[in-house]
């Protein structure tokens, strides 16, 4: 017997619905409550109970890291959107929009204790080591945003600095949310090595993804689109850009950005005629399936029975044809 995904995905939805949030003091907790009911895809708490149970592991014992990961997620969000400037999130007003910077900082930091309290519920002879992953990942989330805001400021990044950032400030806590649901399912080493690098692989496809969407999706993203570009943001977009232009294009892609005298959707508008002339775009869904293939492979190195590695597949193709 094993759950689809969308049994999984209820089977996590219910146990979070009864995650008791205080209601006071409102402005700490009413943002918590928006946020981690915001219709977010809960793609880090599925990966955990796929992986949990892709290895043999009891799923219901791995709910508590699920609900752990998911909020931790989140919380990185409302931190993300300050540092951002980005004011929509899943179609709707970002923390920092609605409640002011301070609320998004303190919601954020009660929502990480959240987190570590959840975690701290996993099985006893188990929560060291679940401990241990999830601290190096967390600590590597914060690394790779640093770099991603460092590299607004810097005039030259590599595809290679590029990659090792995302692979940071994405990647890691999709492959510390595969690698827990491994551990708890008590898999081996080398097993645990093998889905930490597919959800490795994956995360960097998805990273580059929401760059690509970023600039090219529509509404469904629920994020304002081209919110990248006037920040000035480096992105796989950007990064391959700047590797292939001209004089004259590179600097229409340093300085629109800054430009005052020109209104957002100008911005946007010159920024993308420069991508779509050195043909960015195709060059980002190119990596994208080369990562995605990669990380699919990697799934069928797995010690496990054949039905249980469908999930996994699924996962990964639902990751990579996503619209939001
Ligand atoms: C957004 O992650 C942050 C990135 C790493 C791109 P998701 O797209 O998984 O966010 P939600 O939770 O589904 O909204
Ligand atoms: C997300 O990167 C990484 C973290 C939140 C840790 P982005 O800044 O690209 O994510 P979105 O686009 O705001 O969701
Ligand atoms: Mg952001
Ligand atoms: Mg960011
Ligand atoms: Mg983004």
């Amino acid at each position: 017997m094993f759950r689809t995904n969308d049994q999984m995905l209820c089977l996590f939805e219910s146990y979070l619905a009864q995650l008791e949030i205080p209601e006071e003091p409102a402005l700490l907790y009413a943002p918590i409550t928006y946020s981690i009911s915001g219709g977010g895809k809960r793609l880090r708490p599925l990966l955990l109970l796929l992986s949990a149970q892709a290895l043999g592991g009891d799923v219901q014992a791995a709910l508590p890291a699920a609900v752990a990961v998911e909020v931790f997620h989140n919380f990185t969000l409302l931190h993300d959107d300050i540092m951002d400037n980005a004011d929509v999130r899943r179609g709707k007003p970002s923390v920092y929009a609605r409640w002011g910077e301070n609320v998004a900082i303190l919601s954020g930091d009660a929502m990480m204790i959240c987190a570590y309290k959840s975690l701290s519920r996993v099985a006893a002879d188990k929560l060291p080591r679940v401990m241990e992953i999830f601290n190096d990942m967390a600590l590597k989330v914060c690394e790779g945003q640093q770099y991603d805001m460092d590299f607004e400021k810097k005039r030259k990044v590599s595809v290679v600095e590029y990659i090792q950032m995302i692979d940071s400030k994405t990647s890691a806590l999709l492959a510390g949310s595969a690698m827990i649901g491994a551990v708890l399912a008590g898999a081996s080493d080398d097993d645990v090595k093998r889905i930490e690098r597919f959800a490795t692989e994956l995360g960097l496809a998805f990273q580059l993804q929401d760059d690509l969407l970023d600039s090219y999706g529509d509404t469904a993203l629920g994020k304002k689109i081209g919110g990248d570009i006037l920040e000035g943001k480096q992105t796989y977009l950007m990064v391959q850009a700047m590797s292939r232009a001209s004089e004259a294009q590179r600097d229409t892609l340093r300085t629109t950005h800054s430009d005052p005298a020109l209104t957002p959707e100008q911005k946007i508008e010159r920024v993308k005629a420069v991508y779509d002339a050195l043909d960015v775009a195709r060059i980002t869904e190119q990596q994208i399936s080369q990562r995605f293939e990669r990380a699919l492979a990697i799934i069928e190195t797995l010690s496990t029975q054949e039905e249980l590695r469908e999930p996994l597949r699924v996962f990964a193709r639902n990751l990579i044809g996503r619209k939001r």
